[in-house]
């Protein structure tokens, strides 16, 4: 009843009656009333005006189904769409989904992740509906070394977005933060499962600090959120359809391979060349100036005794 109601008055220039939306709906006015309630009650804005009816008048900002499914435009990021309520971690649920065959293209999205996952083993946490946290999942036809190109791709689409979006001066810190000045506020992990030889599915999970005002103590002094830098609460369904459209161009535009257009893009916005790095090395730890990127998407690194250093996303702490 939500969605009928709810498409109903989308596609109203003006105010509907009760009684118009329950003849076309073939329902009571009290069934009417009531999915007027619900909707409301998710956060939609429905002005009601006695002898006229009901009109939209705003959308909710924090995730919800609907609202997602009106914005998103693509083709094929998404059209198997999942919001969930709460999950562990949405690459997780996705890599299951994954094993089970679902399409290319399929995106689940949750209000709030239990056990969300970082790089390099390290937890992801945010409270309930402060973070967009979404995973897609692609089947791409390549073999499992090429699949290093799809970070970087993912990361170079949002950081534009976001830049566009939002006017912050926003950068990538290599392999595939998003930072502003200093501190974090998108991170990505991707996650393959692979044959011998051919990739079987890739999960990119991606998680936006957009409405947090704080952070726990140990991170606080290294990320940030869209409302802190902004002073704006962002509409996270028409930001995530957004970004899934603007990923999905990027896919398409790339064929999913770092091009050198792409990798131009990508070191125009990239903070890290000029500043030290330190990498693993077996069990060493080694630190150096990054100086370039090189055309896999890799960091040459050069180290105090001048010579160079090409280091992979994993190495890298
Ligand atoms: C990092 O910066 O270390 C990567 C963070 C990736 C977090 C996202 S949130 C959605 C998806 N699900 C997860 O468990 N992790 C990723």
């Amino acid at each position: 009843m939500k969605k009928s109601i709810f498409d109903i008055l989308a596609g109203a220039e003006s105010y509907i009656s009760g009684q118009a939306l329950a003849q076309r709906l073939g329902v009571s006015r009290q069934a009417v009333w009531k999915g007027i309630k619900a909707l409301r009650d998710d956060g939609f804005v429905i002005d009601s005006v006695t002898n006229k009816g009901y009109k939209l008048s705003g959308m909710p900002t924090d995730l919800n189904e609907l609202s997602l499914r009106y914005y998103l435009k693509t083709k094929t990021l998404g059209k198997n769409l999942i919001v969930l309520d709460s999950v562990g971690s949405t690459n997780d649920y996705l890599k299951h989904l994954g094993s089970e065959g679902c399409e290319n293209g399929t995106v689940v999205v949750t209000h709030e992740q239990t056990k969300g996952k970082g790089r390099l083993g390290r937890s992801w946490t945010s409270e309930r509906d402060d973070n967009l946290t979404f995973s897609i999942l692609l089947r791409p036809r390549m073999a499992p070394k090429d699949m290093v190109d799809i970070t970087p791709l993912t990361g170079l689409a949002i950081c534009q977005a976001l830049r566009d979006y939002t006017g912050l001066d926003l950068k990538i810190k290599w392999p595939n933060d998003i930072i502003l000045g200093k501190k974090k506020l998108v991170g990505i992990l991707t996650e393959m499962s692979a044959e011998f030889d051919a990739v079987e599915y890739i999960v990119t999970g991606i998680g936006i600090n957009v409405d947090q005002t704080t952070f726990p103590d140990e991170i606080s002094h290294k990320a940030t959120s869209l409302l802190i830098a902004t002073g704006r609460h962002y509409d996270k369904n028409r930001l995530l359809a957004g970004l899934l459209g603007r990923i999905e161009e990027a896919f398409v535009r790339s064929n999913l391979a770092l091009s050198a257009e792409t990798i131009s893009e990508y070191k125009k916005l990239c903070a890290s060349i000029g500043k030290s790095v330190t990498f693993k090395s077996g069990t060493r730890s080694i630190s150096g100036v990054a100086v370039d990127i090189d055309e896999d998407g890799a960091l040459k690194v050069m180290l105090s005794d001048g010579s160079l250093r090409t280091v992979n996303a994993g190495e890298v702490t």
